[in-house]
């Protein structure tokens, strides 16, 4: 099981990645947990990352993508993996392809959660992360629009898109989830 959850800042992806993991038993791959981790791990990369991160702005391509390759090398993705906030760019997604073709695992499906701008708003300023400020977050936004939301298009011709509106409550989006992974496999 190789998915992709894609979403703006804030749509759930953190949130229904931990339910997937439970069910589906894969490995959580998160670029921005692995981000926090070497900032406050205080490394070289970190440290670089860190002042992108608080501008709201993406880390450099070959920055993910080079921890992407070493990540999907490790041993726990023998059984599948979810992908949480990469691909971000057309260039991460056509990376990730040329990486997976050369693995032989091609991704099964990309599960995108459309929320409103209004609701991310809200679920970020309450939850107060240190890039959850107003101004940070209308940035976050702006670069998902301009960035990260041509990935629906892109898998949506490959035909490896399930659109799940992700407003209401957690375990009846994780349903319209699992029913769209179990899709993906039938
Ligand atoms: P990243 O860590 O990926 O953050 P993000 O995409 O901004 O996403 P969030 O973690 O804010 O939200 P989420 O969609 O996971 O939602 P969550 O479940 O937490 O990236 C951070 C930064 O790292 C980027 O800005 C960039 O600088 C860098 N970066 C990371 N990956 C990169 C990449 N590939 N390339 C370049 N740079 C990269 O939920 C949010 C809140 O809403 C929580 O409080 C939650 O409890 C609540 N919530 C969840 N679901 C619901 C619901 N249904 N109803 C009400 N509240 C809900």
């Amino acid at each position: 099981m190789r998915i992709v959850l894609l979403g703006a800042p804030g749509s759930g992806k953190g949130t229904q990645a931990e339910k997937i993991i439970d069910r589906y038993n894969v490995a959580h791959i998160s670029t921005g947990d692995m981000l926090r981790a070497e900032v406050a791990a205080g490394t070289e990369l970190g440290q670089k990352a860190k002042s992108i991160m608080d501008a709201g702005q993406l880390v450099s391509d070959e920055i993910v993508l080079g921890m992407i390759e070493n990540r999907l090398g490790r041993d726990d993705v023998k059984n599948g993996f979810i992908l949480d906030g990469f691909p971000r760019t057309l260039e991460q997604a056509k990376g990730l392809q040329a990486l997976l073709e050369k693995l032989g695992q091609p991704l099964d499906g990309v599960v995108f959660l459309d929320v409103d701008a209004e609701e991310i708003m809200q679920r970020l300023l309450a939850r107060g992360r240190g890039d959850d400020n107003e101004e940070t977050i209308r940035k976050r936004l702006d670069v998902f629009a301009e960035q990260t939301a041509p990935l629906v298009a892109f898998y949506k011709e490959q035909g490896k898109l399930a659109h799940i509106h992700g407003v209401g409550d957690v375990d009846e989006i994780f349903a319209k989830i699992s029913a769209a992974i179990d899709d993906f496999s039938a």
